[in-house]
């Protein structure tokens, strides 16, 4: 008898079947006993009637609780009513392991105790559809760039610098030196791409967040294409590109999760070539004239960009930000010194930043003051300085963040629910 996932059941009507998975419901009116059962692919109701199944399994009925292991074998039928529209008949059931009073019920709990239990919560519907669609947002960035001809190089983790700032550094013991998490595979990417032409990094960032906020985690993943000949605009059109294409497979590949978890998906569909460009200038415009108080120069903070993903319904670029609210190798606007050719794409429905980017600084001297103007240490950055002293060209490139990527798509109120075992200021713990 084949052993088969309950994605793949309606290609088994009327044949007999095995399942493995765990009980995720039951319910029974005397002679006739219902379990539901999931296998980390699917749900699938399983019917027992006491006349046609072995005593001995229709007594096993009374042992099984939520979340009890099971094997199941039985023959499929279609049926319209069943959830998924699939029944099975069962003739053999066996335990695999006993689960008693899994703490996890149908009740409302609260987040504090679901967080402490993230390692039982992910087995939930809502939260293993999320992480569905989110293996589903990482396949189909790389699988975007891979088809453009973007070569993947591995940045470190251990690295002796910032890119993003000092004040959100891990530090660790690097055998009695000090070493610091990576923020951004970027500055390493800059040497990749140098090397290899377009290329981009897949990996996890650190940043020691210590805001409590539902957009930031301390460990987030990122996917950073770099390219090579490259100005802020080519940067942004791939950006466009590659969002465009992830909604595109999130929602041909996981509709059903974005049922699951009640995602309406109009908006979603909306989110078409072109998206809106417009500047930070212009964006702070629009957040005055909604009666805030803005000062230019400063950055935006949730609540602003909040207003922008609200203005439109479509997502939205941010360019030429003051240089001050930006990272030492954001490229100078020729036209404007106080302006840099860097941008932000912001989510729609009020959701915010996703991705960061733009035209990196080439001129070596240049990069110099920049880097002391910013107290960053000139040691560490002499290999990166060593790319603008040989054969140094115009290039750009961006980072997606994953989990802000996905909140948005599933329209999560919070970050945490993105990650199996997310990481936050106060929780370490699953
Ligand atoms: O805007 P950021 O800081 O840009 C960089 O790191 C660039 N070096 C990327 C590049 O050009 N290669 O971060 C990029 C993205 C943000 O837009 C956001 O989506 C995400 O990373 N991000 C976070 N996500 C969750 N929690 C945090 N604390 C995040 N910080 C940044
Ligand atoms: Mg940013």
């Amino acid at each position: 008898m084949e052993r088969i996932w309950i994605k793949d059941i309606s290609m088994y009507d009327r044949k007999e079947i095995e399942i493995r998975g765990w009980l995720y419901n039951k319910r029974s009116s005397g002679k006739v006993k219902f379990v539901i059962l999931r296998d980390g692919t699917g749900y699938l109701q399983g019917v027992m009637l006491k006349n046609d199944i072995n005593d001995k399994y229709f007594d096993l009925f009374d042992e099984l609780n939520i979340e009890t292991s099971v094997i199941v074998k039985g023959s499929i039928y279609e049926d319209k009513r069943a959830p998924g529209g699939y029944e099975m008949s069962i003739n053999y059931l066996e335990i695999v392991g006993k689960a008693n009073e899994y703490p996890i019920s149908k009740k409302e709990h609260g987040v504090s105790f679901l967080m402490a239990n993230r390692h039982l919560w992910i087995r939930s519907k809502k939260q293993a559809s999320i992480l569905r669609i989110r293996s589903e947002v990482i396949n189909a960035s790389r699988d975007f760039l891979n088809k453009r001809g973007f070569t993947l190089v591995d940045a470190p983790i251990f690295t002796p610098a910032a890119c993003e700032g000092t004040t959100t550094l891990f530090k660790v013991d690097y055998f009695g030196d000090d070493a610091f998490l990576s923020q951004s595979g970027q500055l390493y990417n800059e040497a990749a791409a140098m090397a290899l032409g377009n290329v981009y990094c897949f990996g996890p960032s650190f940043r020691a967040e210590k805001s409590k906020t539902r957009r930031h985690v301390t460990e987030f993943w990122q996917v950073e294409p770099e390219m090579a000949y490259a100005d802020v605009n080519d940067a942004m059109n791939v950006a466009e590109d590659m969002l465009v294409y992830i909604i595109e497979s999130v929602i041909k590949n996981r509709e059903k999760d974005l049922e699951n978890i009640g995602r309406e998906i109009s908006i979603l569909k909306k989110c078409t070539k072109p998206f809106i460009r417009i500047t930070y200038t212009e964006a702070v415009d629009i957040i005055k004239s909604k009666g805030v108080d803005f000062k230019w120069g400063e950055d935006f903070g949730a609540p602003h960009e909040e207003i922008i993903a609200l203005h439109f319904d479509k997502p939205v670029f941010i360019c030429k930000y003051p240089v001050e609210v930006k990272a030492f190798y954001m490229k100078r606007d020729p036209d404007n010194e106080k302006l840099i050719l860097g941008f932000d794409l912001l989510a729609p429905e009020g959701y915010g930043e996703i991705v960061g980017g733009g035209q990196r600084e080439e001129d070596y001297n240049t990069l110099v003051n920049r880097i002391e103007e910013s107290n960053l240490p000139l040691d560490a950055f002499k290999w990166y300085l060593d790319l603008r002293k040989y054969g140094s060209i115009p290039h750009s490139g961006f980072g997606l963040g994953i989990e802000r990527t996905i909140r948005w798509i599933c329209k999560l109120h919070h970050i945490r629910e993105t990650s199996a075992f997310p990481r936050t200021l106060e929780r370490i713990y699953p």
